[in-house]
């Protein structure tokens, strides 16, 4: 499913992130950035060894405690189709009433001021937390569309095209059921 925010095409597809042509991928990451399971894995194993070295080179030298939830680091994509791999740590989700939402919208917001920093053209995020990190997808996906719309939105950005890549069924129904009502008419 495909919507237009101005100048910036938004896509709702279900698929793997690590496959996707986009210039850079969001990794949802944990705050040792040395890899796991889900998204963080399948990066890890497609990219290979180059993204955990710039990884630990991250760590060591502005990270050294782990990357904040809500941060985000940007390294190449290594073997990837993907030129950049954005690593952001996503909220655990602890029942709603401990500022998750907000730290999650931090995610996406500073994945997307990273992506312009760096003249990124094209972008694609996973479902960010809402795996081994237990949040509710619609209310995640909620968080989701409507950051990159207020970003896309109130900023001159050099993104042209913002992909959201769902890995179930299921998944794929919520987001594009939020974009539809969020955005209206789809292309
Ligand atoms: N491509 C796209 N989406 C995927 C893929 C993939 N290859 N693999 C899993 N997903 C989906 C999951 O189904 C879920 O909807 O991505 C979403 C996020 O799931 P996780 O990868 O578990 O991420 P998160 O919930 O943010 O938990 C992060 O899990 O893998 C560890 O190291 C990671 O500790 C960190 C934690």
């Amino acid at each position: 499913m495909r919507f237009k925010i101005g100048r910036v095409e938004l896509e709702i597809v279900r698929g793997d992130i690590t496959t996707q042509g986009t210039e850079a991928i969001v990794n949802a990451a944990n705050s040792s950035l040395m890899g796991g399971g889900g998204v963080d894995g399948a990066i890890h194993r497609a990219g290979g060894p180059k993204i955990k070295d710039e990884c630990a080179k991250i760590r060591n030298e502005s990270w050294p405690d782990g990357l904040p939830a809500g941060k985000a680091v940007i390294t190449s994509g290594g073997n990837l189709k993907a030129d950049f791999v954005i690593h952001t740590v996503g909220p655990v989700w602890r029942g709603g009433n401990s500022g998750e939402g907000r730290v999650l919208e931090n995610c996406y917001r500073n994945c997307l001021e990273l992506a312009d920093g760096e003249g990124i053209g094209s972008m694609s995020f996973p479902s960010i937390s809402t795996g081994a990190y237990g949040y509710p997808v619609c209310e995640a996906g909620r968080i989701a569309v409507r950051t990159v719309i207020e970003y896309v939105s109130s900023k001159e950005t050099h993104l042209e095209k913002i992909r959201f890549v769902l890995y179930s069924e299921p998944d794929l129904k919520t987001y594009e059921a939020i974009s539809e009502k969020e955005l209206g008419r789809r292309l």
